[in-house]
């Protein structure tokens, strides 16, 4: 079959949060979509809502299942006969301490941050020509650590490992591999604690900046490292927390504020 003339995206965890958000970026900037998740009318949704467009293929599926990652890129090459992009976006959020953290929880995480996405590149780099690339999201996370941070940020640095490693073992190819590492972001994953003190800290008086993340932050760094603007870029970790990674602690606010009791 003759190949699509747009270029084609595959991003999983595109039913909410950062993967909706990304999906409408790469559709605006004129890409073809595959779409991954397991809530399949949030995918329908996406879908309809960009049919004029941009075309969506739709997969419900968990990527934490082994089949997930070669059906998902068989579909965009039978649909489309091409894939440019990667975005390794589904991941599960969760949080507990070391000494709290039971095997099936840590299995559940590294199965769908970490597995998945490892998978999703083994699957996707054979068909990817010259100038393709692939975006892991990560987490600041994943690089600092965090309270509570238990299995998640084991995983989210395990992703920085795999991004440095395909890129330097496909960038000659010139396939690169980057991961964004957002800091907090108001989405489904982060909403109940949105109000929180911590929270509230983190984002006001520990980010030296004046307004919050939000995920058209997160797409517009994902679409940039994809697009031809990022086309010396491989193998980086690039932050989007407002400084907060580099700076905390550092801003006036935090100085002057009391220690939270406890
Ligand atoms: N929000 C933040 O503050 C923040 C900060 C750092 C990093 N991140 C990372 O950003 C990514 C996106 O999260 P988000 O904040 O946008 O949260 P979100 O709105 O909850 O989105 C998570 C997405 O992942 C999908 N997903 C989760 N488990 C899946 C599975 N087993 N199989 C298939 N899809 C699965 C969900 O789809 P279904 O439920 O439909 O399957 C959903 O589309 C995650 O990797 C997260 O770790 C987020």
């Amino acid at each position: 079959m003759a190949a699509s003339d747009k270029p084609v995206v595959l991003i999983t965890g595109a039913s909410s949060g950062i993967g909706d958000t990304t999906a409408r970026k790469f559709a605006a900037n004129g890409y073809n979509i595959v779409a991954v998740a397991r809530r399949q009318e949030r995918l329908e949704q996406l879908a309809s809502e960009l049919a004029g467009t941009a075309r969506v293929e739709i997969l419900t599926a968990d990527v934490a299942d082994p089949r997930t990652p070669k059906r998902a890129v068989a579909l965009a090459m039978a649909t489309f006969g091409r894939l440019d992009c990667l975005v390794n976006n589904a991941g599960a959020g969760t949080w507990a301490p070391v000494a709290e953290t039971t095997d099936e929880m840590m299995d559940t995480v590294i199965d769908v941050s970490l597995k998945g996405p490892f998978r999703f590149c083994r699957e996707a780099q054979p068909h990817m020509q010259p100038g393709s690339s692939i975006i892991n999201v990560g987490s600041v996370f994943g690089t600092l650590g965090g309270l509570d941070g238990g299995i998640y940020c084991a995983v989210k640095a395990g992703l920085v490992g795999l991004t440095q490693t395909m890129a330097a073992q496909y960038g000659a190819q010139g396939i690169r591999t980057n991961l964004v590492a957002p800091g907090v972001i108001r989405t489904d994953m982060t909403d109940a604690a949105w109000e929180a003190p911590p929270f509230q800290r983190l984002n006001h008086e520990m980010t030296p900046f004046n307004r919050e993340g939000t995920t058209e932050d997160v797409a517009n760094a994902i679409f940039f490292l994809a697009s031809d603007q990022g086309s010396y870029i491989n193998g980086q970790s690039l932050a989007l927390d407002g400084g907060w990674s580099t700076t905390k602690y550092l801003c006036h606010e935090a100085l002057v504020c009391d220690r939270v009791p406890g």
